[in-house]
């Protein structure tokens, strides 16, 4: 033991010496290659093993069955990577476990679930997303790795960029919705945010591109389900954010739980070894999914555990996390000719090459700062940052006869509805570090705006009983006791704002619904107390688009504030005071009816696009609900209104060496300074791949003062049009395109134009 002391102190000097100019010499190369050459197999399995933590505040203690043995591996430097182990604390007892007691010394690499913030929460990434500001979702992700790192992690499982044209997905809250362009920017924002320009500083963290790929085509939208998708859905919708990804430096990925066209994610040597480590010459690690290498049996593809770590590990899958099947068999299937060691060492040297890019073999306790955890974590300045992210994430949906914002002084305010005074439900779904009901409420924030008298009441709760931290929602479906009271409450009040929705636990991982309707009794309260009172301003919290036909027929002022977490409160009463002029627009397509889905703006038309108008049935429709959504993508009002004018094209034809401008005004007609998102969409008319009929390619955000007009140009060259062709490459077909420009994907301008050899 103690020659193994030595010998580890010996091996960490000399990692600390080699590293000394790492900041000036970022090719760590020739460090992994000399790391390499002293690992004995076992040591370089252990760098491919994670395990989830276990430890308890009296030290630590094995958990049982498989994990049983986990503190005698980190000894054994079989262990290359921890998750959910948070804290200086706690990660600095597992670091000085394998830094000090393993032979080699390399420390670990602490993976954790930062998805929307830490203790501070931002919005959900949905929510973000709708705020289409690549800036402030940047800065969003910044304070998360800034609080993240100074709890002692260094690596994040975010951003998700997997896309989604399924609402009843309970990820969808996760990701950016359903377009691959807006997607694109979106990875690339959180990635930057995550690992900023320094990623050997302590106050970034490593990201990971996940699900690699196809998660969110989970067929009928339900979690895990199998995957089928071609080519062109693959290349075209699906790759796009990884391949943004992996243009953004992105340290890390992840794969899938699902079946990819019949082979597992995990084991998927296409997706892994042919696209991404092949094509995309990718050099950062692949992590699996938890338990994904295991769940390979029950998918009917590996027979056992240790046919399933052979395929993992030859397809691709650089570490597994809580399979536990490559400490147990990855030596032997190495022994056995079943796996080279050419591949071992390109997976371990993959892992090995992040931990030097973070300055961990510099200093392994860099993100052990007490201080750091002290002052930065929760910070006031945190909170800035996630209110400011909030208020941009808010779409304004409807707002009939200007009903919002509201006066400030002098009125009669009913606020009714199970998610008003909820502290919880706002933190959304992935909200592992922050502190249970820490979020501020609808009614806190309306609260801080004194000139108002407030009435509240729950009127129907959402949850049965205590919900906690529950997996399983308890829906009240029952119990309409408070009914009767809301609308007391709500008759003669001048207002009635109401806010219904969602529980934060019903999206997310695992929670996927066939309806998509507002769950139990509340379209029941909505229409009681919209039968006493008309002037009803829906505040809708919820982690995925809803169908809310009737609210939409009826209610005149529809507010969508997903799950906006910590500030949640402040950010809603600012929007509803008008002190914050709502700008977002729908990263996702809300359909009316869920038998729509999946629905989405960017679809491939029909041969019988639309109604002959002969009373005959042969077209693509349904015979009891319109084809078209309730509120389509990039869709969101304003305080104020924009007009679209003089759609200029300086050219009908472009090269494909040559650049299109594409030019228009946009005028503020309103009373509001407010922000709109132009947007930039192009069809490519014929194609050796059908094309979809409107693709978003650009857009800006734009300020303009009331009675202003700018003059906004957007570019468009060949790399705007290429796609995946029908010859297997990324290409613009010459041809015809249209050009369309407006404030949503029902656009207002149209032009055309031809793409010229
Ligand atoms: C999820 C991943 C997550 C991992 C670790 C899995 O269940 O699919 O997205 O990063 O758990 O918590």
């Amino acid at each position: 033991m103690r020659n193994f002391l030595v010998y580890s102190f010996g091996i960490l000097a000399f990692c600390q010496s080699t590293l000394a100019q790492s900041s000036v010499d970022q090719n760590f190369e020739g460090k992994i290659d000399s790391l390499l050459s002293i690992m004995t197999l076992e040591e370089k399995v252990g760098q491919m093993n994670q395990y989830n933590g276990f430890w308890n505040v009296t030290g630590p203690v094995p958990e049982e069955g498989d994990a049983s043995n986990k503190f005698e591996h980190l000894k054994n430097g079989w262990v290359g990577s921890m998750l959910n182990v948070t804290g200086v604390e706690e990660v600095r007892k597992v670091q000085k476990i394998v830094v000090e007691e393993s032979r080699l010394g390399i420390p670990l690499i602490i993976g954790y679930d930062v998805i929307h913030g830490y203790r501070t929460q931002s919005p959900i990434p949905l929510a973000e997303s709708a705020s289409w500001d690549m800036e402030t979702i940047k800065a969003s992700a910044a304070m998360a790795a800034d609080e993240a790192s100074a709890s002692g992690i260094n690596w994040t499982f975010a951003p998700m960029i997997d896309i989604s044209r399924d609402a009843r997905w309970g990820r969808v809250m996760e990701g950016a919705g359903e377009d691959p362009y807006l997607g694109s920017q979106i990875a690339r924002a959180r990635i930057i945010g995550f690992q900023g320009e320094d990623l050997s500083a302590s106050n970034t963290i490593a990201a990971t591109a996940k699900h690699f790929a196809g998660y969110g085509f989970s067929e009928a939208g339900r979690d895990y389900n199998t995957v089928d998708v071609g080519t062109s859905t693959l290349y075209n919708t699906i790759f796009p954010p990884f391949m943004a990804a992996i243009e953004a430096d992105v340290k890390t990925f992840m794969n899938s739980f699902n079946v990819l066209n019949g082979i597992p994610a995990t084991a998927n040597s296409y997706l892994q070894r042919d696209i991404l480590k092949g094509e995309w010459d990718y050099q950062g690690f692949v992590v699996s999914d938890w338990g994904s290498m295991a769940e390979m049996i029950a998918h009917g593809y590996s027979k056992d555990g240790k046919a399933a770590a052979e395929s993992a590990a030859n397809a691709g899958s650089d570490m597994d996390m809580e399979s536990y099947l490559y400490v147990k068999h990855l030596k032997n299937l190495v022994d056995e000719g079943k796996v080279s060691v050419n591949k071992i060492d390109d997976a371990v040297r993959r892992i090995l090459r992040v931990k030097y890019e973070l300055g961990l073999f510099e200093d392994p306790y860099k993100y052990c700062n007490e201080e750091r955890e002290k002052t930065v974590i929760g910070s006031d300045k945190n909170k800035a940052i996630a209110l400011d992210m909030a208020e941009k994430s808010i779409v304004l949906l409807k707002n009939d006869n200007q009903l919002l914002p509201l006066k400030k002084k002098g009125m009669n305010i009913a606020v009714i509805g199970p998610l008003a005074a909820d502290k919880n439900s706002p933190l959304g779904g992935w909200r592992l570090a922050a502190e249970d009901d820490s979020a501020i409420s609808v009614m806190e924030g309306l609260k801080k705006y004194k000139g108002n008298r407030l009435s509240h009441e729950k009127g129907v709760a959402l949850v049965k009983g205590k919900e906690a931290f529950v997996f399983e929602i308890n829906i009240n479906t029952t119990d309409r006791t408070g009914i009767a009271e809301a609308v007391e409450v709500a008759k003669g009040k001048d207002v009635v704002v109401m806010v219904l929705g969602e529980h934060g636990f019903q999206s997310g991982e695992g929670r996927s619904r066939a309806s998509l309707d507002l769950p139990g009794l509340q379209q029941e309260l909505l229409e009681a107390v919209y039968a006493v009172n008309k002037n009803v301003v829906l505040v809708l919290m919820n982690g995925r688009p809803l169908a809310i036909n009737w609210a939409n027929k009826n209610i005149p002022a529809i507010v969508e504030a997903w799950q906006l977490g910590t500030t949640s409160g402040d950010a809603i009463a600012k929007v509803i005071y008008g002190d914050y002029n709502p700008s977002g627009k729908l990263p996702m397509t809300f359909p009316r009816n869920v038998g729509q889905v999946p629905l989405y703006y960017n679809y491939l038309s029909t041969g019988r696009p639309t109604d002959p108008g002969n009373d005959l049935v042969f077209w693509t429709h349904y015979t009891d609900e319109v084809n078209t959504p309730l509120y389509e993508f990039g869709y969101g009002l304003s305080y104020t209104d924009f007009k679209y004018s003089d759609l200029k094209l300086n050219s009908k034809s472009i090269s494909k060496t040559g650049e299109l401008k594409v030019t228009f005004n946009l005028t503020n007609t309103g009373k509001y300074e407010g922000k709109e998102v132009a947007q930039l969409y192009i069809q490519d008319l014929f194609a050796s791949r059908a094309r979809p009929v409107k693709e978003l390619k650009d857009f800006q955000m734009i300020s303009l003062k009331p009675g202003e007009t700018k003059k906004i140009s957007f570019t468009i060259d060949s790399k705007t049009l290429e796609f995946y062709s029908a010859n297997n490459k990324w290409e613009a077909e010459e041809g015809d395109f249209k050009v369309y420009i407006g404030g949503s994907s029902n656009t207002v301008l149209e032009s055309n134009f031809i793409l010229q050899d």
